[in-house]
């Protein structure tokens, strides 16, 4: 007969037991981790018969960004706005996939507390090679009044008014990890239950790391500050740090939680082609901005913290440098020198 093991609590139990400790919190936090975590273990399934099925694929649309839109973007997309639509805690949704935000005007949603942005399924091209790929989210308290439809303004908010952020990676095995200002804590799914159970608490990201993480097909269309770090990464040796490994899977979420593990630096930058990039502010930088300062790391897009940006626009790109806080260090030294 099998005991159940108490000391490990379930994402429910854990965001509950954090509840605790706020006798003014309404649960409504909670309530959309549940949520989240509802829809990421849907998307799961199917993920993980992407090999299997018809599922794989073009879609035939190509999405705002005029990228070719995969089959599973679209389910996953659909998953998270079905969740979050049916809960009774967010009142509005953008998403990388959708040309504009969704408010969900009805009464339960009108008093909603949260707007969340997401991406729900990134790095789609590594869908067909069997590699890891991932579910980012962005969670904003609004600011319009309760009560009434959110508006465009709930949305875009810096980053640094974010109460939550989190992702899901759908990896060798499947976690969720999400921050608040409290700490950053990761939980896997043990596929036999179900449940995402508490595997990583309290995530802290390593002071310094060996690992750097970039697309070095695009070298010599990066700034010379960038090129310049890129090349002290190379030549370290065990004089000062290194020797560095380069690793780049191209699925930004097994990047930037491989990093946020081990220790490292993971950066988009501007290229002569795209000057700001390719990543996404409000789905893709945000969130790792947020969830990388709270586990003690930093994010810059090269000029100004992450966090501190105001947006403009919805999809807007944004150059994206993020990691261990001494090797943010060393590269911003190196745009330094160059200025
Ligand atoms: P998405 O699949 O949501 O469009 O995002 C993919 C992103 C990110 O995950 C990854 O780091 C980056 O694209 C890789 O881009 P390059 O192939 O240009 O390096
Ligand atoms: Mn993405
Ligand atoms: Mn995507």
């Amino acid at each position: 007969m099998s005991t159940i093991n108490r000391k490990i609590s379930t994402l429910d139990e854990f965001t509950i037991q954090q509840l605790r400790d706020f006798p003014h919190a309404t649960g409504e936090l909670s309530r959309l981790l549940r949520d989240i975590g509802l829809a990421a273990k849907r998307i799961n399934v199917e993920v993980n018969k992407a090999g299997l099925v018809d599922i794989l694929g073009d879609y035939g649309t190509v999405n705002v960004q005029g990228e070719d839109v995969k089959k599973l973007d679209i389910f996953a997309n659909n998953q998270f706005m079905g969740v979050l639509r049916h809960g009774i805690s967010c009142a509005g949704i953008g998403s990388e996939e959708m040309d504009d935000f969704v408010i969900f005007d009805d009464e339960i949603s009108n008093h909603s507390k949260y707007v969340v942005l997401f991406d729900p399924l990134d790095g789609s091209g590594n869908i067909d090679v069997n590699v890891s790929i991932g579910t980012i989210f962005s969670v904003f308290p609004r600011i319009s009044p309760k009560g009434q439809p959110c508006t465009r303004e709930d949305f875009l908010q810096p980053g640094k008014k974010q109460v939550a952020a989190g992702y899901i990676i759908y990896g060798s095995s499947t976690m969720m990890v999400y921050a608040t200002r409290r700490g950053v804590n990761g939980f896997t799914l043990d596929q036999s239950i179900g449940e995402f159970c508490l595997s990583h608490p309290d995530i802290k990201c390593p002071e310094s790391g060996r690992i750097y993480s970039v697309n070095h097909g695009n070298f010599f269309q990066y700034e010379e500050g960038t090129r310049n770090y890129i090349d002290t990464c190379q030549k370290k040796d065990k004089t000062n740090g290194g020797p560095y490994t380069q690793r780049y899977i191209g699925s930004m979420v097994a990047d930037v939680h491989r990093n946020l593990i081990k220790g490292g630096i993971f950066m988009y930058p501007g290229t002569t082609d795209k000057p700001k990039g390719k990543l996404r502010l409000l789905y893709e930088c945000n969130p790792f901005a947020f969830i990388t300062e709270v586990a003690g790391g930093k994010a810059t897009d090269g000029r100004q913290r992450i966090l501190d940006v105001q947006p403009t626009e919805l999809h807007q790109r944004s150059p994206f440098f993020v990691g261990s806080r001494s090797m943010m260090e060393e590269l911003e030294h190196h745009w330094q020198a160059v200025k």
